[in-house]
């Protein structure tokens, strides 16, 4: 009875056959050749369990991790011209030093062979350019297929038993790691714009990006926040940080050694903050392993040290507690930080709920300076600087954000602007911009979402021999 029943279900997804056995690997028992039908016995209990979905999204986390698989022997490829071509500028350099300094010892001839060398190496490194802006279209569009695989995942997960799911979810997790590295290779080796600000703004922002779904879990922790320290202490380069409630507040956080252990939710430490330490709102960041955030009582900004556990608190006298953002309560004061430092943002009644920019001397913890804009903060929804740029965001409408205005401290010059973005889950409570990366953090509803961000650039964007 089971085996007919069981037939039917693969026989109604014509995808299913061959497949099936890679879905069920590693259960005890169901031997996993694909002409074994026991091996869909795990989701016979609901007989309209969708398995082609599951189907669908399994083969695509394979498809994933072979383009991935081919990236990477792509980068390795890169990284030996690149050696190659700054050898070859090298000689040409030294070749046209002698020529310089002996000029008669050479003709015109030399010089057409040195001048077709030279346009050579240009239309190689050329070459390479392309290439390597290929590779980040690519990696685009890996994002856009692991975020719809994300989505089928969570919807089959929310009807169905979560167990179902897992061995997916696995393939899930392994792309997304894959994806990471590859990502990092790649910028390592062909981003020379981090830190740099020699550029106007911010151009365009990138599909979301999920790192993870429901926080703990479950899908109550809607309030929190991730990301990684935008000025990390050594050996902590590569560790991300978590926090989240079910209420606007912070009591907790936990560090991961790297993205992996973020993804499998494998932390290293996790502090629970001193009942008289804990804090409102969610828009904390964490630099030079150091929270800041906002304090409850008194009400004012946090600073906790983990590398001391020193806490220190501040008081703003003029910052209101009657202004927040839009979507979410209790965010009076927002931190960010930028390649130029720390900063937070609130709003005072003497300003009429418009936003006050207010940049934070780390060491002392004081406010250095402050610059008035002309937003209404309960008419954004969230904030962040890159650069000594605040950029300030509003909600659209159910999917969308948009940047819609941006406040130059360097200049004192502000304006609109319309630089839309998409949004995964309904609300958001934390909104960061990341100097060592470039990227986005956005704690969505309990999933963890980020974005890459494009400038649009002053200079131009330097060869990739620079580097060497
Ligand atoms: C299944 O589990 C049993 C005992 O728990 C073990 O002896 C057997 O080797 C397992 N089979 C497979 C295929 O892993
Ligand atoms: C970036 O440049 C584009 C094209 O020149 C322009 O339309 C856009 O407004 C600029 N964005 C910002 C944020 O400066
Ligand atoms: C945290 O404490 C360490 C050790 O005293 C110190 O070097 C570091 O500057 C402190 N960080 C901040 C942000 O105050």
């Amino acid at each position: 009875m089971i085996r007919t029943l069981c037939f039917l279900v693969l026989l109604s997804s014509t995808t299913a056959w061959g497949r099936v056995s890679l879905w069920s690997e590693g259960r005890n028992g169901t031997g996993g050749g694909s002409g074994d039908r026991c091996t869909c016995d795990a989701f016979l209990p609901s007989s309209t369990f969708p398995i082609k979905d599951l189907v669908v999204v399994e083969q695509t986390a394979v498809e994933i991790s072979h383009k991935l698989e081919m990236e990477m022997g792509k980068l390795e490829e890169y990284e030996t011209k690149l050696t190659v071509y700054a050898e070859k500028i090298i000689k040409l350099t030294a070749e046209i030093e002698i020529m310089e300094k002996n000029p008669d010892d050479y003709n015109d001839a030399d010089m057409e062979d040195m001048k077709v060398e030279i346009k050579q190496m240009e239309a190689l490194i050329k070459e390479l350019q392309i290439s390597v802006s290929s590779s980040i279209a690519i990696f685009e569009s890996l994002r856009v297929q692991i975020t719809a695989m994300v989505e089928t995942l969570n919807k089959l997960e929310k009807t169905y038993d979560k167990n179902l799911v897992l061995v997916t979810r696995r393939e899930y997790i392994k792309v997304q790691i894959q994806l990471e590295e590859c990502e990092r290779r790649h910028q390592e080796l062909f981003n020379p714009n981090i830190g740099s600000c020699a550029h106007t703004g911010i151009s365009r922002v990138s599909k979301p990006i999920v790192s993870h779904l429901n926080a703990h879990l479950s899908s109550d922790h809607k309030f929190g926040g991730w990301g990684k320290d935008s000025k990390p202490i050594p050996d902590r380069e590569t560790m991300y940080w978590f926090s989240g409630s079910t209420g606007a507040s912070i009591g907790d956080i936990r560090f991961y050694t790297n993205y992996k252990n973020l993804i499998l939710r494998n932390h290293f430490q996790h502090h629970v903050l001193h009942s008289s330490w804990t804090g409102t709102g969610n828009n904390f960041i964490i630099r030079d392993n150091t929270l800041y955030y906002q304090d409850s009582s008194p009400f004012g900004l946090a600073k906790l040290n983990f590398t001391t556990m020193k806490y220190e608190s501040r008081v703003i006298p003029s910052a209101s507690a009657l202004f927040s953002y839009t979507n979410s309560p209790g965010q009076n004061f927002d931190f960010a930080s930028d390649e130029t430092g720390l900063w937070v943002t609130y709003a005072s009644e003497e300003s009429n709920g418009l936003m006050i920019i207010a940049k934070i001397d780390e060491p002392s913890f004081g406010v250095v300076e402050e610059w008035m804009t002309s937003v209404y903060k309960p008419g954004v929804s969230n904030a962040f600087m890159v650069c000594g740029i605040l950029y300030a965001v509003r909600t659209i409408d159910m999917h969308t954000e948009e940047i819609f205005y941006k406040y130059d401290t360097n200049t004192k010059q502000e304006s609109y602007v319309s630089v839309p973005f998409e949004r995964f889950q309904d609300k958001f409570s934390n909104l960061d911009y990341n100097p060592t990366d470039q990227k986005l953090y956005m704690y969505n509803d309990g999933y963890y979402v980020n974005y890459h961000l494009w400038f649009n650039h002053t200079a131009t964007v330097a060869p990739p021999t620079l580097l060497m």
